[in-house]
């Protein structure tokens, strides 16, 4: 494939707005679809590509809306339908392309196939579109697996018969063995490009197929311990236990997603694309979900948990670059998102933004959490307003992830900065003053303008300007072990992750740095502390 052909989302910038936290139009605490409309030409304005969403559909809302009751159609406390197309038109007319998040792996329980399934009893062809069993002999459930969100993966009806559950019990998974589910499953795909999504992001999707429902697992608790990110564990230990996990990554998946790759490809050049949220062990194991007849994109989790750390980094960025080149793929890069700390408050305001310019440079998708933009830390929440079923369902041993989805800051010096007319569904403090979109885009030294600068310079230089060679990493031409540097295209790249200013042999033009000012004489150049530049050759 020539450069210029290239599909637009082999190297997007893709911004993640999460509904309920993005721009509140009717004063109920929530954001809501016409909340994001109303705010798009901010969005353009950042230089970003397309819009993954959150879900919006029909919830009771114990997961955020991940807890799906119907999934063609708006929840009320975001609107409805015809906003929905208002948005994605608005979009459409700003050049800006949406994906929205669907949730195979599960529905709500107030799904009304769920509902039937309670009502039908043992047996029926309503319970065999999820998974039940009945209890062993001793009364015990099924397995002993865990749920992700901590304690038994299984729930009990009333008469007996258990249903599994991979998050919370009021999200009980599907049967991707049943026809029906598969089927109902291609028409909310085509329900959403048919209203003119240009994709999806697929949520939990290497979840669907699960294997040796009835075995109990050797060690649930090992596994469900190394499952999670903020656990440290010898990474052997975790590794081994990640292997083979029977509810993920099974051969099945990709059989699902062949056809899925087909329902796309039918809207031509609609240029309809996928990524998969899909944890996987070992590494490799995330390109079979890009090839070219499965999806087009998988999320690379590995710098979400990263510390900024020269060794660390450079290994992840080669690795996860040489994985994704042995299928023809491009990798993804995501510093934040809706589950995980935000980077600004777990590397610190200065390492973030180096982090995410060399980031933003490199070949392929750059995904960008709403608020990441602004350097937004994770908002403080006492435990009394705490919403994440992680915190109850761990009896509040995990926090959960409530702290990375408070609602943005627009304007005003006081809480909720514009976000509502109401009381925010999470509590916000006047101590986000500085960081509003209004008083950050009149900064020039702002996080808001660094991000706007950088998605521009992207743009123009390094967009489809090949591959990257290292200039300075721990294993090439080491020179500083504080530094990394490669080149791509007429462009070079330099971050300094040590406390000291580095002095580097080049010359070219500074298009941008992230602190500091760059002192350039005689053929060399000084790289700040905790700093990352752009040259143009
Ligand atoms: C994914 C989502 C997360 C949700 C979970 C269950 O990991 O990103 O927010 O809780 O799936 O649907």
């Amino acid at each position: 494939m020539s450069m210029n052909s290239s599909p637009w989302w082999k190297e997007a910038t893709i911004y993640q707005i999460y509904p309920r936290s993005f721009f509140d139009t009717n004063g109920d605490g929530e954001g809501d679809l016409p909340g994001v409309t109303s705010k798009l030409e901010y969005v353009k304005s950042l230089g970003v590509d397309a819009i993954w969403l959150s879900p919006f559909y029909t919830s009771p809302n114990i997961d955020g809306g991940y807890d799906v009751a119907d999934p063609r159609d708006v929840d009320p406390r975001f609107g409805n339908l015809a906003d929905a197309k208002q948005m994605i038109d608005v979009a459409h007319s700003l050049d800006l392309r949406i994906l929205v998040d669907v949730v195979p792996n599960h529905f709500s329980d107030q799904h009304v196939w769920f509902q039937e399934a309670l009502k039908a009893g043992r047996g029926s062809s309503a319970r065999s579109r999820f998974h039940f069993y009945d209890a062993n002999p001793d009364g015990t459930p099924p397995n002993n697996w865990i749920s992700l969100f901590g304690g038994p993966s299984w729930m009990q009806v009333e008469d007996g018969q258990f249903y599994l559950h991979l998050f919370d019990s009021s999200q009980p998974d599907l049967n991707w063995d049943n026809e029906e589910v598969a089927t109902d499953y291609e028409k909310t795909l085509r329900f959403w490009l048919d209203l003119g999504v240009d994709g999806f992001r697929i949520d939990v999707a290497h979840g669907l197929v699960k294997e040796d429902v009835l075995k109990d697992h050797p060690n649930p608790q090992g596994l469900s311990d190394a499952l999670r990110l903020d656990m440290s564990m010898d990474s052997e230990k975790r590794y081994e236990l990640l292997s083979s996990v029977p509810y993920f990554d099974r051969q099945g998946v990709h059989e699902i997603y062949r056809k899925w790759r087909k329902i796309f490809d039918s809207y031509g050049d609609r240029d309809v694309m996928a990524v998969a949220e899909a944890w996987v062990h070992p590494p490799v194991n995330a390109t079979r979900y890009v090839r070219p007849d499965e999806l087009h994109q998988v999320f690379n989790f590995d710098l979400l948990d990263a510390p900024f750390n020269a060794e660390h980094l450079y290994d992840v960025v080669s690795r996860s670059i040489e994985l994704m080149k042995s299928v023809d793929a491009l990798p993804t890069w995501a510093l934040s998102n809706h589950d995980s700390p935000r980077v600004a408050s777990r590397l610190g305001d200065l390492q973030s933004r180096a982090l995410a310019l060399f980031v933003i440079a490199l070949p392929g998708s750059a995904y960008i959490f709403a608020g990441q933009e602004l350097g937004l830390p994770d908002g403080v929440i006492s435990d009394e307003f705490r919403q994440d079923p992680i915190y109850f369902r761990t009896n509040g041993l995990q926090k959960g992830r409530d702290g990375a989805r408070v609602p943005l800051p627009w304007d005003g010096d006081t809480a909720p900065f514009g976000f509502t007319s109401g009381k925010p569904w999470l509590p916000m403090h006047d101590s986000w003053k500085e960081l509003t979109i209004d008083k950050q885009s009149v900064d020039p030294k702002s996080s808001l303008n660094l991000y706007r600068n950088a998605l521009n310079l992207r743009a123009e230089h390094l967009v489809n300007n090949g591959e990257i060679k290292w200039l300075n990493s721990p294993h090439h031409g080491i020179k500083n072990p504080s530094l990394l540097a490669f080149s791509r295209g007429d462009m070079s790249v330099y971050m300094n992750l040590g406390e000291t200013a580095i002095e580097v042999e080049v010359t070219g033009k500074v298009l941008i740095v992230t602190a500091g000012i760059p002192d350039s004489r005689d053929g060399k150049l000084t790289i700040p502390p905790v700093s990352t530049m752009w040259i143009h050759h």
